[in-house]
Parts: C-alpha cells; structure tokens; sequence
C-alpha cells in the first residue's frame, strides 16, 4: 500500500468546479513559476497510473513528462491492457491500482466510470478528459489567457464557437469561478448541457462574469478576448460524424471571424484540430493563433495540479 494514502483524505479532480476560485488562481501562479523554472520533487518515490480508454498526444505526454519532472513515475495502461469494465470492473480496478501506486491520471468515455472509479480508489483520481468534462484543459487555457493578455483575468471574454462539449463545459464552469465570461454560439441541440450552464450561471453570479448562449458566431465573436473552437465530433461520437459535419456548417472560426473579436485577441483550440471543418486552413499559424503555447500550458498547469493533489494526500 503507498505509504499514508488511506490514512488521509484523499482529493480528486473529476470537475474543474471541484477548485475553489481561489484555488484555480493559485494553481495558475504555481504553474506560471514552474513555467519559469521553479523545481519541485513532490512526487519522488511515488507512481501514477495513467488509465485511458480513448487516445491522446497531448494528455498522455505532458502527464508523462510532469509526472517525471517532478521526481516520480508514470505507468501508462491502454484500453487494451486493463479492459476497463470489460476484463475487469471498475471497482476493483480502482481498488486494485490504490495498492501500487499514488494517484490515477484517468481518461474515459463515461463520466461515470470516472466517478466509479474515484469512489472506489482511496488516493486522488484525476479526470484527463470524459464525455462530460476536461479539467486540465480548462486549467491549461486559463493559464494561456492569463500569459497572452497579461495581467488579471476577471473581466475578459471568451467567445467559444461550436459543440457544448467536455471542453465547453470545463472552460465555462472554469472561466464562470474566476470572473472570465463565457459567451457559446452552437446551432439547436448543441447547447452547453442545462445543468453545466446552470451550473456556470450561479458561479458567474458570484464572480461577476455573464454566461451567454447564443446561435450567431459573430454575436459571441465580436469584442471577445478569446475566440475558442474545438472538434465537432469528439471521441466516441464517430458514427454521429455525418450528421454532425452537417449541423456545424456555418460554425467555422475563420480569419474574418476573427476579426469581429479584440484586435488583442487569441485564437485557441485544445487540438486535434480538422482543417478545413470547425478551423478554416491557415487558423493555427495565424498570427493571433496561440494554440501551440496553449498545448505546452498542459504540462506547467499538470505539474500545479500534481503538487496540490499528492502534497494534500502526503
Ligand atoms: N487536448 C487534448 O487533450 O489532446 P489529447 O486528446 O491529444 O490528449
Ligand atoms: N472534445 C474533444 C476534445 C479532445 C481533446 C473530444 O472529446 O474528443
């Protein structure tokens, strides 16, 4: 058994909701020093078991590389090694893994498996993307913004153009805690989910932030500090691709869609990218396109998260 886990109240990360604002400030400072250099060993001697049911570049690499910079170790299991509620059940995976190792990096379809998994794992679970949200990402993007626009991050306005997806969900819910608004134009049926926008409102109320939901991307691109898209088909929504390529037309962010914005303004996408579908050919090499920085955030940002979650668990 890692030593003390049991112990100690273990803490998991499976929505950004579950930072308080002023922790999300905290994790984005902590991550900004690390980018210029601060070392920590937080997790000599310790291992992580990355679980992912769905395929990753980005994810799987920055939490391999923050888990090594930090002094520990990282186990990657495939879908196909663990068979997740196939070979084996999630609860005694959960339970299986907290015997080896210290935390588990997981990425699932089912937000549920991902709740599960945490409910049965006594050390910290950490959701590296499910079908509801991805946490990291939003940590990441935030920490983006706030290196490209300088400065405080309670005023700006981010312009998310396309599917009310997990990424969505987390960069609303995220930037709704530290007073960023939040306006998504998405066509019928693809609205952020009622209770996340919910969700987004009530933390935009105390923060100061506006939630919008609109249907024209020019509506939510004009003026905004950020211009954001992601896929239209996420992973696991593959025979839903016809249907969806259909329903986005007209949701390309493109350079004159870009123009509508702050001529301060980012472009971001969590990446992979479909050229040519929700970013027209040219969008990540345009000249306010930071989508590059934004990839290389997810390592500074996972360190942060690393450090709060296993320093709280000893
Ligand atoms: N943005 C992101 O999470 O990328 P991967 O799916 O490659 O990990
Ligand atoms: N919404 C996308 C994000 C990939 C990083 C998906 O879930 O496939």
């Amino acid at each position: 058994m890692p030593s003390q886990v049991t112990t100690m109240k273990k803490r998991d990360l499976l929505s950004i909701a579950d930072l308080l604002p002023k922790e999300i400030q905290g994790l984005l400072n902590r991550a900004i020093e690390m980018k210029k250099g601060a070392q920590s060993q937080c997790l000599a001697g310790k291992s992580v078991a990355m679980l992912f049911e769905k395929p990753s570049l980005r994810t799987r690499v920055s939490f391999d590389v923050a888990v090594h910079q930090l002094g520990g170790h990282a186990i990657y299991l495939g879908r196909d090694e663990v068979g997740l509620g196939n070979r084996e059940g999630v609860s005694d995976v959960g339970r299986v893994l907290s015997r080896y190792v210290d935390a588990i990096v997981a990425r699932t379809y089912s937000h549920q498996t991902l709740e599960a998994l945490a409910s049965y794992a006594a050390i910290p679970v950490i959701n590296a993307l499910s079908d509801a949200e991805h946490p990291c990402q939003a940590l990441g993007d935030l920490l983006t913004i706030k290196e490209h626009i300088g400065g405080r991050l309670e005023g700006l306005t981010i312009a998310f153009i396309g599917d009310g997806n997990n990424v969505a969900a987390s960069l609303a819910l995220g930037a709704a805690a530290v007073g960023v608004s939040f306006a998504i134009a998405s066509p019928p049926g693809y609205e952020l989910p009622e209770q996340v926008a919910k969700q987004a409102q009530d933390l935009a109320r105390t923060s100061g932030a506006a939630i919008r939901q609109v249907r024209d991307p020019k509506e939510a691109a004009r003026q905004a500090d950020v211009v954001y898209t992601d896929v239209w088909v996420s992973m696991g929504q593959e025979s839903q691709g016809d249907q969806r390529r259909r329903d986005f037309q007209g949701y390309q962010v493109t350079p004159e869609l870009m123009a509508l914005a702050s001529p301060k303004a980012v472009f971001m996408h969590p990446l992979p990218a479909h050229h040519g579908q929700e970013v027209a050919d040219g969008m990540l090499e345009h000249s306010q396109s930071v989508v590059f920085d934004q990839a290389e955030n997810r390592l500074h940002i996972q360190k942060a998260v690393l450090e709060l979650l296993l320093d709280a668990t000893g």
